[in-house]
């Protein structure tokens, strides 16, 4: 299976791969839906992952994200990430990276015009929409930091559930997703809309990448029973 799938590879002029958390598992960042041990062992991500959570307890959220935040600053890009950058450096404008993933990890490995559709960990925003008198270059600190004169609070700029993707990001993804021969879906579940919808909407070749059963195995041309680490050098690489 993986010579048919490196034979298509081979063929394929414009690849899309769509990640999601398993894809920066072997760096050592938790899946998303295995990320809530100790401290948070007793929170829904479903539930702190929203507007709704972090208005009704701000320092929370905003301390959950901090954790995450700091998790992901401690490991680095693995085989997996290093793999498809460096397919990226030898064919530019051949592969384009969708991400589920707010860790940052496929812009450090060093992937060019990644696509984030839920965001980034790194970064923040305003909760309302800032006043003339909100500078991010002068907040009151605190957990979470806010406007010091009207008190509006900075936000962590990743999408929450209930929230818009970023447009631009979306239609970006849609298009590449019509437009390429073939689709490397790594290590996502699939249950999250819309991105989950990408795989069903290419005109291309499907392939997923995960250790476990997913959503959208049965929109796959073919299925690839192991890790992003292990199985995308040995696609990728030449
Ligand atoms: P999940 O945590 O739901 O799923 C992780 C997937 O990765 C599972 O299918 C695992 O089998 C697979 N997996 C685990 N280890 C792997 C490995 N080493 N290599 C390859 N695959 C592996 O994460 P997502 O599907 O990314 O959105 O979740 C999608 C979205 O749900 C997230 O982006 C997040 C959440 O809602 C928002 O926060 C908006």
């Amino acid at each position: 299976m993986n010579d048919e799938v490196r034979q298509w590879l081979r063929a394929a002029r414009r690849i899309v791969l769509l990640s999601g958390a398993g894809m920066s598992a072997e760096s050592g960042v938790p899946t998303f839906r295995d990320a809530q041990t100790g401290l948070w062992a007793d929170f829904r991500p479903e539930d702190l992952a929203t507007e709704e959570g972090f208005r009704a307890d701000p320092r929370l959220v905003w301390d959950w994200y901090q954790s995450r935040r700091e998790g992901v600053a401690r490991v680095q890009p693995n085989a997996g990430h290093l793999a498809i950058a460096a397919f990226q450096q030898r064919h530019p404008g051949r592969l384009l990276v969708v991400t589920q993933n707010v860790d940052g990890l496929h812009q450090r490995a060093g992937s060019p015009g990644v696509l984030a559709l839920h965001g980034n960990l790194a970064e923040d925003k305003w909760l309302e929409p800032p006043r003339p008198c909100c500078d991010p270059a002068r907040l009151a600190q605190g957990r979470p930091p806010r406007c010091p004169a009207c008190g509006n609070l900075r936000r962590p700029a990743v999408v929450w559930f209930g929230e818009m993707l970023p447009k631009a990001e979306l239609a970006a993804a849609e298009d590449a997703a019509r437009g390429c021969d073939l689709m490397l879906v790594v290590g996502t579940s699939g249950v999250v809309y819309p991105a989950a919808g990408l795989a069903r909407a290419t005109g291309g070749r499907v392939v997923v990448i995960n250790p476990e059963p997913s959503a959208l195995d049965d929109a796959a041309d073919a299925v690839l029973r192991g890790t992003a680490a292990l199985l995308l050098p040995e696609l990728l690489e030449e």
